[in-house]
């Protein structure tokens, strides 16, 4: 939510944020604009939409400077308007403050402020935030570091930022508490962004900024970080292993199509240094020193958001079914607000791509303070998740950009899987031929997923026939019950066609009256599994005129018979089958957005990584 570029140095600040913020866009698109610092001041553009749009706004000005920040924004308070867009000016004009999160009491901040003479353009809690430092840097008469530091001691809610002064065209203020933010450190300029991509082109040496810390950077000196209860901090550098490439699209119209095509390298790379080619045992470096605690925990209780929830509920199969482990799969949002009960022997495991989503990880904070173990699957490496949690698995899918998930998905599922039977395995709740059978089943997935990749055009005619449809039904049972919401979630989050995700059998307790003959049904309905129950819910649907869509096993002629259209999927266990059904379920609800006109990389009102609550 929302992306934050900063940049101090020689070179030109306005290039490299606007590139920069294009690489952040992914995390709000709503509006978008710069403050560069230069001798006559600061010169701050803004504008509504994209960052295209500022770019084309700014196009006639001046916009030399060597320090400068940007701003991509998905709206929370205030509509997405140029004068809601960042950067926010202090009252005076000499601050200016670019924010990703929320601050949760800038409505008491602000009624303060008013009773002292400020006024505010915007709606932005923002605004607020800007104002407030401006008052304590003249009331306490301080420099813009410690005013910072003490205006965030008021501050209740998620914040990264990066403040500059007029006048002061060597150093800016960076702070975050809950909202991701890391400083890349060149020679003689430092960046400053929410992730690395904006960074990796200039430097791979970095400073993960912590929880309440906030950084003076200056490009000709070190970097200056203290806590906001006024420690000194040492900066710890870290190397990136981000490469360039991977967050590029490399040829392909759209990161969301890049990142459904390189699934079959997500998994390898997933996969990689965690069997053993000879002995076929399965190291997961980041938990094993929390194997015996999970395999005796009295419940493992996954909490997710999305997606991730989805991962969530295929593991809680995995767990159960294979490790005899029971599981609670939770919406982290509902978790926190609900009282739960969690002890000491509960494992609470979050599944996240960014490792930033506000509700995972505030469900985390309130399990850890009940003392469970934490746990964390996520994709982006050294994010909030992965910090907070003892251990955890990193599934090593690379960036994923395009808003809707895809590849981190499929890779949430193979860590799930090999966490699942390594604990079956060291538990004895499945023979040794069931777990070879797993094994061998789980190396043969990449190249079984390239060739459901091949159906592409045959995917492609079947979204032709349905893409003016208003309402699709998804169905699915056991296993592949949850790749249901899934496609569901996917069809509806880029096309915008409403869409349900149902257990097929459920669809006779209320569903069924919705369908007509209008009503396009995409049912999974592969040879494992609930095979025969599958058929008769098939039959139920075209008893009521339905247009069938379904997901089968290669050479299935059955389903075949009844199905306005089938897409063959390789034979497969049943327990690994999502990471299959999976895939044409994405390919469908990409052509469909596409056909309707849509931006599959950023849809509406959607943003990559939710920071806020
Ligand atoms: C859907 C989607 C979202 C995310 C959800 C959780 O395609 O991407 O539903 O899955 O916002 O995000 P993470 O996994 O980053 O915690």
């Amino acid at each position: 939510m929302c992306g934050i570029v900063g940049y101090v140095g020689d070179k030109q600040a306005y290039p490299i944020i606007i590139k920069g913020l294009k690489r952040l866009e992914y995390r709000g698109y709503d509006s978008a604009g710069v403050s560069i610092g230069n001798k006559d001041g600061i010169l701050v553009l803004k504008e509504k939409g994209k960052v295209a749009d500022l770019e084309a706004y700014a196009a006639d000005r001046d916009s030399t400077g060597s320090i400068g920040i940007g701003h991509t924004r998905w709206a929370t308070h205030g509509v997405p308007n140029q004068v809601n867009a960042h950067p926010h000016l202090s009252g005076d004009g000499k601050l200016s403050l670019i924010h990703n999160g929320i601050i949760e009491n800038y409505d008491s901040i602000k009624q303060t402020l008013i009773s002292k003479g400020h006024t505010f353009k915007s709606d932005t809690d923002t605004e607020v935030l800007v104002h407030l430092i401006e008052y304590f840097k003249e009331k306490e008469q301080v420099n813009l570091f410690e005013a910072v530091r003490l205006a965030l001691n008021h501050v209740v809610g998620a914040y990264a930022i990066i403040v500059m002064e007029q006048g002061i065209n060597n150093e800016f203020i960076a702070a975050r508490k809950g909202s991701p933010l890391l400083i890349g450190i060149g020679k003689g300029e430092y960046f400053v962004a929410s992730d690395a991509s904006p960074i990796v082109e200039y430097t791979r040496e970095v400073v993960y900024l912590g929880d309440g810390e906030i950084a003076r950077i200056n490009k000709d000196e070190e970097l200056d970080i203290k806590t906001i209860a006024n420690m000194s901090k040492t900066p710890f550098i870290e190397e990136l292993e981000l490469s360039l490439e991977a967050i590029e699209k490399g040829g392909f119209s759209s990161f969301m199509l890049k990142e459904i095509f390189e699934q079959p390298k997500s998994v390898i790379d997933t996969l990689r240094g965690r069997i053993n080619p000879e002995t076929k045992e399965i190291t997961l470096g980041g938990i094993s020193d929390y194997e015996q605690k999970i395999m005796n925990a009295d419940r493992i209780i996954i909490v997710a958001c999305g997606t991730s929830w989805h991962a969530g509920l295929i593991g809680e199969y995995l767990f159960e079914d294979l490790a005899r482990i029971s599981v609670e799969v939770e919406y982290a949002s509902e978790f926190r607000y609900r009282n739960p009960i969690i002890n000491e022997n509960d494992v609470v495991l979050a599944i996240s791509q960014s490792g930033e989503t506000a509700d995972s990880l505030a469900a985390l904070e309130l399990a850890k303070e009940k003392g469970a173990t934490l746990l964390g699957i996520c994709n982006v490496v050294g994010s909030s998740i992965p910090r907070l949690t003892h251990a955890g698995s990193y599934t090593h899918a690379g960036p994923e950009i395009g808003v809707a998930s895809t590849k981190a998905f499929t890779t949430q599922i193979i860590v799930l899987t090999l966490m699942a039977i390594k604990m079956a395995h060291k538990k004895g709740t499945i023979t040794m031929k069931k777990y070879h059978e797993i094994i061998t089943e789980l190396e043969l997935i990449p190249e079984k997923i390239e060739k459901i990749l091949k159906k592409n055009d045959q995917i492609e005619k079947i979204a032709a026939e349905f893409k003016d449809a208003t309402n699709f039904l998804y169905l699915g049972r056991g296993y592949n019950f949850p790749v249901a919401l899934e496609g569901a979630l996917k069809l509806k989050e880029i096309s915008y066609i409403h869409a349900e995700g149902y257990p097929a059998a459920e669809m006779k307790h209320g569903p069924i009256a919705l369908i007509d003959d209008e009503m396009p049904i995409v049912i999974i309905a592969t040879k494992k599994g609930n095979y025969d129950k599958v058929l008769s819910n098939i039959q139920e649907v075209k008893a009521r005129g339905g247009r069938l869509i379904a997901i089968v096993t290669e050479g299935d002629k059955t389903v075949k018979e009844l199905a306005d259209y089938c897409i063959e999927v390789p034979d497969c266990l049943d327990e690994l089958s999502p990471l299959l059904t999976n895939i044409p379920l994405q390919l469908l609800s990409y052509h469909i957005a596409l056909m309707r006109g849509c931006n599959v990389d950023m849809p509406r009102n959607l943003a990559k990584s939710v920071t806020v609550e």
